[in-house]
């Protein structure tokens, strides 16, 4: 029996590759209305160009209708910045997608769940971070941990981590923190499979249906441990320098069928972003194999950010 996931506005916290998508998929595949806001306008504008240009795409290639694909840009409004992340208040899901910094995340956590409506959820789209450190940060400083509202606020929190380009990629890793509670599993799960992220049957009457053709999916959950399933297994490849940048990409490329190298990914995930989840696995684990690299330390000291601005192990226009 599948589980109503009750979403009928979604927020999405952050416009940047992973907010955008987000924001995309829900509109386009759970069909809810999106509130998206970032503190930066001009953030907001790349990632409203970058939904147009998807979804004209998908109209070029007979995969929507321009009817279906202005209904979908229809449901995306923007809160602006005077409104600030309290414009998000009475939405039944908030996705946050900001960036990977632990602090940034709490201070928006604690400035406005405690304001949501009382079954909200509150989902983080944190690639590494402890969605049980998290979910304690949701609390007003007034409200104790123990008591039934502290209770309450942090079962709504859980972990809902798409994967980039999120139009594209099949998986949603769920992460319950120690306090989430099973309704507010359940229900992100079941929103992740309204978004196409589900796994779904193939129904041969259904190929006209944009759930059903949509990428068919798995949702796994994960515990609470650093860098979740992910992470975990993708950050190593990332940081063994055993050879040079190409042969490394040739060898994970034409050798285990991998779609980019690892030290190509990391350009595509952005080496800041990088560097923040293998100082979080490290700090978790103290594990040798999630040390950062020297090199990777010193490029992101240099700025050197991957392609997103325009220089990381390769270069790009
Ligand atoms: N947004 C949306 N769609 C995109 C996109 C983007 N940024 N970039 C590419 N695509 C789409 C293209 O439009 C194209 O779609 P159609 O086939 O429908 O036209 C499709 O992806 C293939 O694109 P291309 O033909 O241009 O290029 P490609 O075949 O090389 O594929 C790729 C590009 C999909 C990115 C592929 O190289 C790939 O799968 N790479 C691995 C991506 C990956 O591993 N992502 C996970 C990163 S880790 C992460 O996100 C989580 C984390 O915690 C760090």
């Amino acid at each position: 029996m599948s589980i109503a996931h009750g979403i009928r506005t979604l927020g999405v916290l952050g416009a940047g590759q992973m907010g955008t998508g987000i924001a995309l998929v829900s509109a386009l595949r759970a069909k809810v209305p999106v509130l998206l806001h970032d503190r930066s306008p001009e953030q907001v504008k790349k990632g409203l160009s970058l939904m147009d240009r998807l979804l004209s795409k998908d109209v070029a290639k007979g995969r929507l209708t321009n009817e279906e694909a202005k209904e979908a840009r229809d449901r995306v409004s923007v809160v602006g910045v005077e409104a600030g992340i309290q414009g998000l208040r009475d939405v039944d899901m908030v996705v946050e997608a900001v960036s990977e910094n632990l602090q940034l995340k709490q201070a928006i956590f604690s400035s406005f769940a405690a304001e949501l409506k009382p079954e909200a959820i509150l989902a983080t789209n944190t690639s590494s971070i402890s969605i049980t450190k998290i979910a304690a940060s949701a609390l007003p400083a007034s409200v104790s941990a123990a008591s039934e509202e502290g209770k309450k606020i942090a079962s709504r929190v859980v972990g809902l981590h798409f994967f980039n380009p999120v139009p594209v990629m099949k998986l949603v890793e769920l992460i319950s923190a120690l306090q989430t509670s099973q309704d507010t599993l359940d229900r992100a799960r079941a929103f992740a499979v309204a978004c196409g992220k589900g796994i779904c049957f193939p129904n041969p009457l259904a190929v006209n249906n944009p759930l059903c053709d949509f990428h068919a999916t798995e949702v796994t959950v994960s515990k609470d441990v650093p860098g979740f399933v992910s992470n975990a297994l993708l950050m190593p490849f990332i940081n063994e320098g055993t050879a040079t940048r190409e042969d490394i990409d040739t060898t994970l490329k034409l050798g285990m069928n991998h779609p980019m190298g690892p030290l190509q990914l990391a350009d595509f995930i952005g080496l800041d972003t990088c560097l923040a989840i293998q100082q979080t696995l490290y700090e978790g684990t103290r594990d040798s194999k999630y040390r950062p690299s020297l090199l990777l330390q010193q490029m992101v000291d240099a700025q050197w950010y991957g392609r997103k601005n325009g220089k990381g192990f390769y270069e790009y226009d």
